[in-house]
């Protein structure tokens, strides 16, 4: 006997109910926020100086479960402070951040991790990753080594790639994870640039990838539709978000 046809009816009665709805809400920058059913998670909130997010988001909208930072830098690291503490929000980054967050901000709901070491929560896994770039707070204290963000949750895997070079281990995420979505910073100047985006997406294999990281400042102006061509060139599928911009994962 078939039933395989009613099975999949009830199945997805309705894509808004089916409990595995995943949103990513895109700030500009390198900001973006993830949303299950389960939790949001607010990564690198540059919000108050961030000219491209002006009119999109205030910092007093957000209220994240997770705060991830990649780095310290002050477009990153951004409204971490003050975004925490009026949520009571779980900071994720590195041991010199938490612990910067501890000292300078009387802020302990904290979780430090470092480069490849992976945490699961009840909503999803965070794994992090290298990134190669620096990293040291807006008044110049040390803020440990950069990264990145491997995130799967809801049977979706998504790369917030931080501030980074091309590096040859991409090849190992590349093989160890199913990445469905990379935020992958093509700004040049402080990151990797249009072109070396390439090498990076080759070596990634990520099904999408979204860039950040660029037009958000005079120093990192690209041509996002001359970057987009090429990556169609290489076969490979991108997706460009303007700040505000929320989609279904
Ligand atoms: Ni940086
Ligand atoms: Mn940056």
């Amino acid at each position: 006997m078939r039933i395989v046809p009613t099975l999949v009816v009830w199945y997805h009665p309705n894509p808004q109910n089916r409990g595995v709805s995943l949103k990513l809400h895109y700030y500009g920058h390198s900001a973006f926020q993830i949303e299950s059913e389960k939790v949001a998670i607010l990564v690198d909130p540059f919000i108050s100086d961030n000219p491209v997010a002006e009119g999109i988001i205030k910092v007093e909208s957000l209220h994240p479960d997770v705060i991830l930072v990649t780095h310290a830098h002050g477009d990153h690291w951004g409204d971490t402070p003050e975004i925490a503490a009026s949520n009571g929000s779980l900071v994720i980054a590195n041991y010199e951040i938490t612990q910067f967050l501890e000292a300078k901000h009387g802020y302990t709901k904290t979780q430090s991790m470092n480069t490849g070491g992976s945490l699961t929560f009840n909503w999803g896994k965070i794994t992090q990753t290298w990134a190669r770039h620096s990293s040291s707070f807006p008044d110049g204290t040390y803020g440990g080594n950069p990264g990145g963000f491997m995130l799967e949750i809801e049977g979706k895997c998504i790369y917030a790639m931080g501030d980074t070079s091309t590096f040859s281990e991409m090849s190992w995420l590349g093989t160890d994870f199913s990445i469905d979505y990379a935020l992958i910073p093509i700004g040049d100047c402080f990151t990797m640039g249009p072109k070396e985006s390439l090498r990076a997406a080759k070596m990634l294999n990520a099904k999408v990838l979204i860039p950040v990281h660029y037009n958000t400042f005079p120093a990192i102006q690209v041509d996002v539709d001359e970057w987009v061509k090429m990556m169609r060139d290489h076969d490979q599928d991108t997706l460009v978000l303007n700040p505000g911009a929320i989609i279904d994962l």
